[in-house]
């Protein structure tokens, strides 16, 4: 009796286990390529597929991640695939970004909720780095051809260090939608904005220092 009740627990134990490994929900079909022309009233956690009888190959391929896009107020850019430009990644619990980064651009220490990312660096140099969840950081310098992976959820950064030449790099990512929080716009420029005082504790800051950093921020 007493051997059962253990092999039932560890069974459990594993499964919880393997069911924590996983990322997106697993798929129930060869592919699900999105259907996202019409909008639904009802939501998934995915997007609808369409009839695999009107599947092509080109719902499988995108050349959204051959240009990089206009850089930001940190001067980078990220290009994502996603079920738009990229129907049949729908459900398959993954993406790639192409990442910009201008001469001695930033971009800032941000978390991705759903997805560990692995980085690989093309072209240029990169100082990159995460901090785990008992704020220890972790940090190295890139080369071309050198990766480097992002623990999923941690927060973290990657820094063109370089004077003279952009950085180009390409992540994989275990979501299909990764989803992106920059700590810096999530506390000092949300929508309604945070109150005063919980910035002014919560950073050790003064009032001036709260709206400064917001108008920096364009908060
Ligand atoms: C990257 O560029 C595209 C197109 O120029 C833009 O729509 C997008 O907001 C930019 N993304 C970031 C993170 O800067």
């Amino acid at each position: 009796m007493m051997q059962n009740h253990y092999f039932i627990l560890l069974l459990h134990l594993l499964l919880h286990l393997t069911g924590l490994a996983k990322s997106d929900p697993e798929a129930l079909y060869d592919y699900c390529v999105a259907e996202t022309k019409t909008h639904p009233n009802i939501f998934l956690n995915s997007v609808p597929c369409i009839n695999p009888d009107h599947t092509l190959a080109s719902h499988f391929w995108t050349s959204a991640l051959s240009e990089g896009g206009s850089m930001n107020q940190f001067d980078f850019n990220v290009t994502l695939t996603n079920v738009n430009n990229l129907g049949g990644l729908n459900t398959l619990g993954l993406a790639m970004a192409r990442i910009d980064i201008a001469v001695n651009g930033l971009v800032p220490p941000h978390s991705h909720p759903r997805a560990s990312e692995l980085t690989i660096l093309l072209e240029g140099s990169l100082l990159v780095g995460f901090v785990d969840t008992s704020n220890r950081l972790y940090t190295q310098r890139l080369r071309p051809g050198d990766s480097f992976v992002f623990p999923k959820a941690l927060i973290h950064f990657l820094y063109n260090t370089d004077i003279s030449s952009p950085a180009l790099a390409v992540s994989g990512l275990t979501s299909q939608n990764p989803g992106a929080q920059l700590s810096s716009l999530a506390a000092f420029a949300s929508h309604p904005p945070l109150p005063d005082d919980v910035l002014r504790k919560g950073f050790k800051i003064n009032g001036q220092d709260v709206a400064r950093i917001r108008r920096n921020l364009g908060g």
